[in-house]
């Protein structure tokens, strides 16, 4: 028992093997719901055989032993010693408490991505445009659509904030795509990581701008080299000549 004083007076976190089973281990726990640490708290549980032997709670202040045996060694361990060395990891769990929430409490800016999927061809409606949105944390966070200005509340879903398992998320919003080409759409993001809402702009893709471009220019070349032939032909059959 001597032996078991020597450690908890001088705080060692360990397992004393005596012969044949006994044994002691020691718990230290800091726990605190507050950024700054001003709610630490450390309790400290040592058992003995695996049964709770003494016990400092800092809510208490003191050091209280569970047998008679062990409330005798907690008078022992209530002494300036003790306390004060607890006191100081007190002081050490608010620090570490101080700096968990700092690390914790990064907000995490998303990345988006606009874009449009075609839909099977019996499909009632054409497209569906998703808005994704990766990468973020806190998981809180708003998606929304914009046409034109105005808010569409209708044809939109939206998954919940997934997480990704490493502490951040990702959300996916579907929007119909019913819309002319003329329509204005935006994916509206607003996340506490960001000062004010972000708007993503739908463009058509540019590959299908571009598909549309060499269909045009296509169609002026065949419409020139007809017209050139229908020149030529058409000289050709000047009467009289
Ligand atoms: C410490 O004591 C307080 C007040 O009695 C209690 O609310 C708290 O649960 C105790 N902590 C532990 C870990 O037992
Ligand atoms: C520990 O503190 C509590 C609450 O202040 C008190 O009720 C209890 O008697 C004290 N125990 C010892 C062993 O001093």
């Amino acid at each position: 028992l001597v032996l078991c004083f020597m450690v908890i007076l001088f705080k060692y976190f360990v397992l004393v093997f005596n012969g044949d089973t006994q044994c002691m281990h020691a718990l230290l726990k800091c726990q605190g719901s507050s950024s700054d640490g001003h709610d630490a708290s450390v309790v400290e549980k040592t058992y003995y055989n695996k049964m709770l032997y003494v016990q400092y709670n800092s809510t208490w202040g003191n050091v209280t032993g569970s047998t008679k045996m062990a409330r005798k060694a907690a008078d022992i361990l209530n002494t300036y010693y003790y306390l004060r060395g607890i006191r100081e990891t007190l002081e050490l769990c608010k620090t570490w408490i101080t700096r968990a929430y700092s690390i914790l409490a990064q907000k995490v800016e998303p990345k988006v991505r606009l874009r449009l999927t075609k839909a099977p061809a019996d499909s009632e409606h054409p497209a569906t445009l998703v808005c994704s949105v990766y990468n973020f944390y806190p998981k809180e966070i708003l998606v929304t659509w914009l046409k034109n200005g105005e808010r569409v509340t209708s044809e939109v879903t939206s998954t919940d904030s997934l997480p990704n398992g490493n502490w951040l998320y990702q959300r996916h919003s579907y929007l119909k795509y019913t819309s002319t080409h003329w329509d204005k759409i935006s994916c509206v993001v607003e996340h506490p990581s960001l000062e004010k809402p972000r708007i993503y702009d739908w463009e058509p893709t540019p590959e299908s701008v571009k598909n549309k471009f060499i269909l045009g220019t296509m169609g002026l070349i065949v419409g020139l080299v007809s017209f050139a032939a229908g020149l030529i032909y058409d000289r050709r059959n000047v009467p009289g000549k």
